[in-house]
């Protein structure tokens, strides 16, 4: 058919729209308000949003939750303003709305991107039902940090695992159609390399080089992109000089340009006005034009856009067509979103809590999460027979269980605690309890009762970590050790002689070596989220056999950081078979390498993952920009007595390459399930994406070399069993 043009969905719509909004009203739509009442919309004073809204002067509002709350603030901007432009309303469902999953670092360490589809689907319909059309989410902020509080958020340091949880999350948030009553539109976020800020302490300074920033922190937003993510966040952090939220190489050129994202970049809480901080921007009209020309779409909370704008405008120093054009792309999610013909929700059809299918998934999808880190003599999974059991600890009969980052509902609906979870599990055994410390705090008058009720069990079970609070944003540490006196609580019972096994409850990798050759068994549970109680119990008795894999490297201490498994091989590498070598990388006061690697968990069973077999052991380089690919196949046989489930990893490392590149890159993984005896046989598919690298001199160039490539198979990134590809 001749002629014929193909228009995007809504052109026509949006472009009519246009064409009768005032400058006013466009740059309205690139504001986003939060609601700072103390009560909700419509229940007391009235408020900047709604009068914003009436005048037809806002886009979208955040912090508002709720059927009654949204339609009452939806009806004022639909049959009170100009045009009836509908709002947009988002929140932060980071993981879970009513019903709390494990925080994302969990979902990682489950090796199962459909731990994090559940989170999503449940969410999405939660949320939507009560008014809600966009999450910020998800985080996918690669990080070496583990001081850095927001590693709780993302999905740890390796660019290939981030990127796959990215992609599923997204397309559980959306969906097919984002007019569903059962979806939201997704937020990839924090644009770009946040998760490299210095020191690991928030917001501070990012420098990277362009290699680094298109081999470690893009890759996951790509995938989101590719997976049709509605928005982008700008991140606070700067890139090598230039903030984030006034950045056109990552904003413009590559994200809308090189990668075609055609939905809207929102600018993080007061991330436009904070260019005037960062020493970029002279004033907020500055700001607000620096990061519209820059690419930012939306303003959250600041209003320099709307305040500005108009004289910005006239004096041609923000243009028509960008203006139109972030306008263009805001319209479009809200017609995606089917807000022009049902702007309202059902306030009878709201979800008002978790579920039981609900709870049952947050419960099997946290005992996926948990990493069995140590289980000396077998000492788990526990007898549920067992005489007499002590459960003590700031964390045995705790609520705060559910992790950062909750949504405003969700703390009614509080974490069952891991007493509460071990009575039930083991309804014969006599059950104690003592706190024997606070969570943070040095008092250790209550360590005595502990170690009494230790004394009187057959095991004690000890529940340490992190209290929500000192996880997440703005929650930078720098030391990594259990807070307060839990330290001193594990020795002591330790000290007792008795049997116990460690239950870790956190939102970040955590140093251990101070107690860790006393503990017989380590459980990381992470932040469980609303059924920690039960999942944990799971785990420790049995029901469920453990398979998470770390996701992030937890250092021997906070003076070894940065250490993580995809890093350079160094001019000096320690050579283990020479440890007394002077003059290589390495630390004088440490042994060598982390205390858990990459990708290391342990089963109640045992595994044997082979050698690769690979389809090939030579291509050429032309086949693989050609698309081809080389099969590596590895068979995984449970060699114990228990069924149970392993994560079958695939790494490479480009032995010689014009770019050192990492001696391992996780480049595919598998979680399986196996009974006794069983065997399996995964394939992957190793093509251009897995074995090349973005170069980072001249116009960046993703480019795949001739050379060898080892291409290792195992369950950690220490995998040994490898075969050499050669590309020719
Ligand atoms: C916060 C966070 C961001 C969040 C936003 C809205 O500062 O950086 O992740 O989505 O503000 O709450």
């Amino acid at each position: 058919m001749t002629g014929a043009t193909t228009t995007a969905p809504y052109a026509s719509e949006i472009e009519d729209l246009l064409g009768r909004m005032t400058a006013e009203e466009k740059l309205g739509q690139l504001q986003q308000l939060s609601w700072t009442g103390d009560t909700g919309p419509g229940e007391g004073q009235t408020h900047e949003v709604e009068t914003a809204a009436r005048l037809g002067l806002l886009g979208s509002v955040l912090n508002v939750a709720g059927p009654r709350h949204t339609n009452y603030l939806q009806r004022i901007a639909v049959e009170e303003s100009r045009l009836g432009i509908p709002l947009l309303f988002g929140l932060d469902i980071i993981h879970g709305y009513w019903t709390t999953f494990p925080i994302p670092l969990a979902q990682a360490a489950s090796f199962d991107p459909g731990v994090s589809a559940r989170d999503a689907e449940v969410s999405a319909r939660e949320a939507r039902s009560n008014g809600l059309h966009w999450t910020f989410a998800p985080m996918m902020d690669v990080t070496h940090e583990p001081r850095w509080g927001r590693i709780a958020e993302s999905g740890g340091e390796d660019p290939y695992l981030n990127a796959v949880f990215a992609a599923a999350k997204v397309r559980a948030y959306q969906g097919d159609d984002l007019a569903a009553p059962d979806r939201l539109a997704a937020c990839a976020k924090h644009f770009a390399a946040y998760g490299g800020a210095e020191g690991g302490r928030d917001y501070n300074t990012v420098d990277v080089s362009e290699a680094r920033l298109r081999n470690l922190y893009l890759p996951p937003f790509k995938a989101a992109v590719d997976a049709g993510v509605a928005t982008v966040m700008a991140a606070f952090n700067t890139i090598s000089g230039v903030p984030a939220h006034a950045n056109p190489h990552t904003l413009t050129d590559i994200l809308k340009e090189e990668w075609g994202f055609d939905g809207f970049v929102v600018s993080d809480w007061t991330g436009v006005h904070e260019l005037i901080a960062h020493g970029f921007a002279a004033d907020g009209a500055d700001a607000g034009r620096l990061s519209l020309n820059a690419g930012v779409d939306m303003e959250m909370v600041s209003t320099h856009l709307a305040d500005h704008g108009p004289r910005l405008l006239t004096e041609g120093r923000i243009s028509e067509k960008r203006l139109d054009d972030a306008v263009a792309r805001i319209l479009l999610l809200k017609f995606r979103l089917g807000l022009f013909d049902r702007p309202y929700v059902d306030e009878g059809a709201a979800v008002t809590g978790p579920t039981g299918e609900a709870r049952a998934a947050a419960r099997e999808t946290a005992a996926r999460c948990m990493v069995l880190l140590k289980n000396d003599g077998g000492v788990l999974p526990l007898d549920p027979a067992t005489g007499s059991l002590a459960v003590v600890g700031p964390f045995a009969d705790s609520t705060d269980l559910l992790g950062t980052w909750i949504a405003p509902g969700a703390a009614g609906f509080p974490a069952v605690t891991v007493l509460d979870a071990v009575r039930e599990a083991a309804p014969t055994a006599r059950v104690t309890h003592a706190r024997g410390v606070a969570a943070e705090g040095h008092d250790t008058g209550g360590i005595p009762e502990a170690v009494a009720l230790a004394r009187d069990a057959d095991l004690t079970v000890v529940v340490v970590g992190e209290p929500a609070a000192i996880t997440g944003e703005a929650a930078t540490r720098a030391d990594l050790a259990l807070p307060g006196a839990q330290r001193d609580l594990v020795a002591a019972v330790a000290a007792t002689g008795r049997p116990f096994v460690v239950v870790l409850v956190n939102g970040r990798p955590l140093t251990t070596d101070e107690w860790l050759d006393s503990a017989p068994a380590v459980l990381e549970a992470w932040h469980p989220g609303i059924e920690a109680g039960h999942a944990i119990a799971d785990v420790l008795f049995g029901a469920v056999n453990p398979g998470g894999k770390l996701p992030v490297t937890f250092p021997r201490t906070a003076g070894q950081i940065p250490v993580y498994y995809n890093h350079e091989n160094t001019g000096r590498p320690y050579r283990p078979e020479h440890p007394d070598e002077k003059y290589v990388s390495r630390y004088l006061d440490l042994d060598e390498g982390p205390r858990f690697v990459f990708g290391h968990g342990l089963s109640y069973t045992t595994f044997d993952v082979g050698a690769p077999s690979l389809s090939t052991d030579r291509i050429e380089a032309g086949a693989l920009r050609a698309g081809a690919t080389v099969e590596a196949a590895v068979t995984v046989h449970n060699t114990g007595d228990r069924t149970g489930d392993e994560v079958v990893q695939l790494y490479v490392h480009d032995v010689v390459a014009s770019q050192v590149q990492p001696v391992r890159r996780l480049r595919g993984f598998r979680r399986v399930t196996l009974a006794p005896g069983e065997s399996t046989t995964v394939r992957f598919p190793l093509g251009a994406e897995d074995l090349g690298f973005w170069e980072g001199t001249g116009e960046p160039r993703f480019t795949v070399e001739p050379g060898d490539f080892h291409i290792y198979a195992g369950n950690s990134a220490l995998a040994e069993e490898k075969r050499t590809l050669t590309v020719t």
